[in-house]
């Protein structure tokens, strides 16, 4: 049996907007967490010739948490008809796979990058056992190309700290095709930053990311959002060599609540934030005023709070969600992870 653990991600500057097959519109750049991933196992056999010539293009039985899910074989399929083209094997053998989160299914937590990038790299390694050989380079390069064909965002969720995906002039090695590991300088300050994601609505989304990608073609502010993607890029990896955190939080904000103004003025627009988002928003920015402690935030496509801080602030801030934060979450629930080494 084949096994990876692969983690969740959560985007600084973030990718929403896609073109080809799904190559992004502009270049984002992502911390991957520590204590939140997608455990995937698979184990495969050979098909009879006789199944092979009658029988669906792809065999394959699918369980979560320990039991059957039919209704993610759509995906699946989907996802290995996508792929076939780079691992011609998926047809010849039938793939039992079974899959576990690290955080409850119904936190509002996005799985699918973590899911997606746990499927590819166990399929490659499946690759391997079956006698197609890959440097290390290759192997990984690969996995994150086939994660992204699952889901633009799982592709940085296959190896390294800080991610960038999307070709970026100022970091050699960058590609639409696949994330590699962030190879720039990276002040201390951030390493083991921390994230708690505070779980405000763990409600299913209205609106799927992929619709919400599909509304930037013909958005009027696409271009200028483009743009202002690969500047604030520039931002960060300037603020990264210096520790700069005033300009990180500068970034990571305006991302945040330009994502959710790109979907707030498309057509159809809608509100992923919910009334609590905007509370717990308010709150970090006074408490950041009064305190001068670097807390910031940053938003996925949903309601939740990703909060992020250096770890020397950890007790205080921790304090600070306990006591003014938790009750904006549902059941007062959130997760504490942190950047993964
Ligand atoms: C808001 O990767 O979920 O989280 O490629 O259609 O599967 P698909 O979309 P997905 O989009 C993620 C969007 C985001 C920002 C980000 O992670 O960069």
């Amino acid at each position: 049996m084949i096994t990876f653990k692969a983690p969740s991600n959560i985007a600084l500057v973030k990718y929403w907007g896609k073109k080809g097959e799904q190559l992004p519109a502009n270049p984002s750049i992502s911390f991957t967490l520590s204590h939140c991933y997608t455990e995937t196992s698979i184990a495969y056999q050979r098909r009879s010739a006789a199944t092979m010539a009658t029988d669906a293009p792809f065999s394959f039985d699918f369980s979560f948490d320990g039991q059957p899910k039919p209704s993610f074989h759509p995906k699946i399929e989907a996802f290995f008809a996508r792929i076939a083209p780079y691992l011609p094997f998926l047809t010849d053998y039938h793939f039992s796979i079974y899959s576990h989160n690290s955080f409850p299914h119904s936190s509002g937590i996005a799985s699918s990058a973590s899911a997606m990038a746990a499927l590819s790299v166990c399929l490659m390694q499946v690759a391997r056992e079956l006698g197609y050989t890959y440097s290390e380079e290759e192997f990984w390069q690969k996995a994150s190309f086939l994660a992204r064909l699952g889901s633009g965002s799982a592709c940085r969720s296959v190896k390294g700290s800080i991610v960038v995906w999307g070709q970026h002039p100022s970091i050699a090695g960058s590609s639409d095709d696949y994330g590699i590991a962030y190879p720039l300088q990276v002040a201390p300050v951030f390493a083991e930053y921390q994230d708690t994601i505070l779980l405000i609505d763990r409600g299913q989304k209205q609106v799927s990311s992929t619709v919400g990608h599909n509304l930037m073609h013909g958005h009027p502010f696409a271009e200028a959002r483009f743009l202002q993607a690969n500047n604030n890029i520039d931002r960060l990896i300037g603020a990264f060599a210096t520790g700069d955190i005033d300009t990180f939080i500068e970034v990571v904000e305006s991302e945040a609540l330009t994502l959710h103004a790109m979907m707030q003025t498309s057509i159809p627009y809608f509100i992923l934030m919910r009334p609590n988002t905007l509370e717990v928003i308010q709150r970090v920015w006074q408490y950041r005023k009064d305190t001068k402690v670097p807390l910031c935030f940053t938003l996925d496509a949903g309601a939740n709070v990703h909060l992020l801080y250096p770890k020397s602030v950890k007790n205080e801030v921790q304090t600070f969600i306990k006591n003014e934060l938790a009750h904006f979450c549902e059941e007062g629930k959130y997760i504490n992870d942190q950047l993964a080494n």
